[in-house]
C-alpha cells in the first residue's frame, strides 16, 4: 500500500483545479488548509483517490456507510427505483418506498415509536423533534413551555435550534452566543449526585421545559465520549417524574454503531422521540426521520388545521433515498450486521489496547463499533490526519480524539491496518 501511494505522480484531475476555487467546504479555514483529497471512487471499506492510491477508510463518511460502500443491493434498489421514479413531493401524495419505510421503522423501533415524518439531514431532523415538542404543549394548551434541557459534551447538528442545544465549545458554535435561544445544560447525569442537580434544575423550571434531549450511550462529534444505560434510565424517570418529553437523538448510535440496532435498546427506555439519519440508507443518499411515539402524534390529531405540523421540506421523503433505506433495512435483516459489530468491538479493543500506554494517551475506549484514543492534546490536527493518510489510511481526528467508526463490513485485516496505523502515528514524531 505504502509503496503504491509513494509511487503516486499524477497530476490532480482537471475538475480539480477548476472546481476548487469555487467550493466552499465545511469545517474548515480554506485560506490555511491542506488541499482535499481527491476521491474517484469507492468500494466496501476503500476510498480510491483520483491519483491512484488507495485508503482504507476508518471513518465510514461521517458514521454513515455501515454495509461498506457501494453495496450491490442497495445499488440495485436505487437504481430501480431510479427508472420508475425520482421523486415526487409528499404534500398531496405519498408512495411506496415512504410508507414501507414509514411501515418498517416503526417496527422496528421499541414501544410505540410509530409515526415517522421524514427529512434530508439530520439537523433538520433535530429542528422538528424541537419543534414537535414545542407544539406538543401548545397543541395543549400549555404556553410556557419554551426551553430545552441539553447537556455538555452534546452535539446536534448546525443548524440554529440544533446548535442550540448542542455544547457550545465542543459543538463548534460558541461564536453564535448571543443569537442562539439559551437553554439549560447540565452535565450527564452518571450518579447520585448528578442526578440530583439535574433534578433540582427541573424542579425550579418544569413549567418553562419542553423536553430533555440527549445523545444515547456516546456522545459523537462533541468529543467521542460514553455513558452509561443508567444515566437513560435516570432521564426517564426524570422525565416522567416533571412530565417532560425525552428525545434521544439516535443519528450517530441508530442502525447498531454501539451494539444493538438503536442505543436505546441497551437501557430498555423508549423516548418520547427519537431521531434517525446517517446509516439510515446506508451512506448512499440522504435522508433523516424524527420518529414520534403515539401520545405524540396524538397531540396534534385534531379538527383544528392549526394543530397541525406546519413543517414540510421539500425533499421530506425522496423515493430514492428511502428506496436506499428499505435496501439497507433488508440488509440488516438478512446479514449478521449486529455480530459483525461486536466483533469489530472485540478485535478494536484488543488492539487499541496496545497504545494506552503511549505518551500523551489519555484514554483508550471502544463502545461497539466505536474506538476512540483519546489524547492529552492535538497541537497539529492537520498535520496528524495528512500522517494517517500517508499510512494508507483515511482517519480523521478532531478536537483531541483519534477515532475509528468504520462500516461494519471492514475486513479484519482491514481493520488491523486501521488500528495498526493509530499505534504507527501515535508512536512515531511527526
Ligand atoms: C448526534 C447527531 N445529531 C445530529 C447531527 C447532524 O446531522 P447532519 O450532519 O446530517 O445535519 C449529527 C451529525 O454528526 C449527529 O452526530
Amino acid at each position: 500500500m505504502n509503496d503504491k501511494l509513494n509511487l503516486s505522480t499524477s497530476a490532480p484531475p482537471t475538475w480539480y483545479g477548476s472546481g476548487l476555487a469555487h467550493i466552499w467546504l465545511p469545517y474548515v479555514q480554506m485560506k490555511t488548509m491542506r488541499p482535499p483529497l481527491a476521491v474517484a471512487r469507492t468500494q466496501g471499506s476503500r476510498i480510491v483517490l483520483a491519483d491512484g492510491r488507495e485508503l482504507i477508510d476508518g471513518i465510514a463518511s461521517w458514521w454513515t456507510a455501515c454495509h461498506g460502500y457501494n453495496h450491490p443491493h442497495i445499488r440495485a434498489a436505487v437504481e430501480r427505483q431510479l427508472a420508475i421514479m425520482p421523486h415526487v413531493m409528499l404534500g398531496g401524495m405519498v408512495h411506496e418506498q415512504a410508507l414501507t419505510l414509514a411501515q418498517r421503522l416503526g417496527a422496528l423501533l421499541p414501544g410505540d415509536l410509530d409515526r415517522v415524518f421524514f427529512c434530508e439531514s439530520g439537523s433538520v431532523a433535530v429542528e422538528i423533534a424541537l419543534k414537535m415538542a414545542l407544539q406538543f404543549w401548545r397543541n395543549r394548551r400549555f404556553h410556557g413551555r419554551n426551553k430545552f434541557v441539553a447537556f455538555r459534551g452534546g452535539y446536534h447538528g448546525d443548524t440554529a435550534a440544533a446548535m442550540a442545544v448542542s455544547d457550545p465549545e465542543t459543538g463548534f458554535h460558541d461564536m453564535f452566543r448571543g443569537y442562539l435561544p439559551e437553554q439549560l445544560r447540565f452535565d450527564l447525569p452518571g450518579d447520585d449526585a448528578g442526578t440530583s442537580v439535574l433534578q433540582a434544575g427541573l424542579e425550579r423550571h418544569a413549567e418553562e421545559l419542553a423536553a430533555i434531549i440527549v445523545e444515547p450511550l456516546a456522545q459523537g462529534a462533541g468529543g467521542m465520549r460514553f455513558h452509561d444505560a443508567d444515566v437513560l434510565r435516570r432521564l426517564r424517570a426524570l422525565a416522567d417524574r416533571y412530565e417532560l418529553l425525552l428525545i434521544f437523538d439516535e443519528i450517530f448510535t441508530g442502525f447498531g454503531r454501539t451494539g444493538t440496532m438503536f442505543a436505546c435498546e441497551a437501557a430498555q427506555v423508549v423516548p418520547d422521540i427519537i431521531t434517525l439519519s446517517k446509516a439510515l440508507t446506508g451512506g448512499t443518499l440522504p435522508l433523516a426521520a424524527t420518529v414520534a411515539r403515539r401520545k405524540v402524534f396524538d397531540a396534534f390529531w385534531s379538527d383544528d388545521p392549526k394543530q397541525a405540523l406546519m413543517h414540510g421540506p421539500t425533499y421530506m421523503g425522496n423515493a430514492l433515498a428511502c428506496a436506499a433505506a428499505n435496501a439497507s433495512l433488508d440488509l440488516f435483516a438478512r446479514e449478521p450486521r449486529l455480530q459483525q459489530v461486536m466483533a469489530i468491538a472485540e478485535q478494536m479493543a484488543r488492539e487499541l489496547a496496545e497504545v494506552r500506554d503511549l505518551p500523551g494517551v489519555r484514554d483508550v475506549r471502544v463502545l461497539g463499533a466505536i474506538g476512540v484514543v483519546e489524547l492529552e492534546r492535538i497541537d497539529d490536527l492537520n498535520g496528524l490526519r495528512a500522517r494517517f493518510v500517508a499510512e494508507g489510511v483515511f482517519i480523521r481526528p478532531f478536537g483531541n480524539v483519534v477515532y475509528l467508526t468504520p462500516s461494519f463490513t471492514i475486513g479484519a485485516e482491514e481493520l488491523t491496518a486501521l488500528t495498526g496505523a493509530i499505534r504507527k502515528v501515535l508512536s512515531t514524531a511527526p
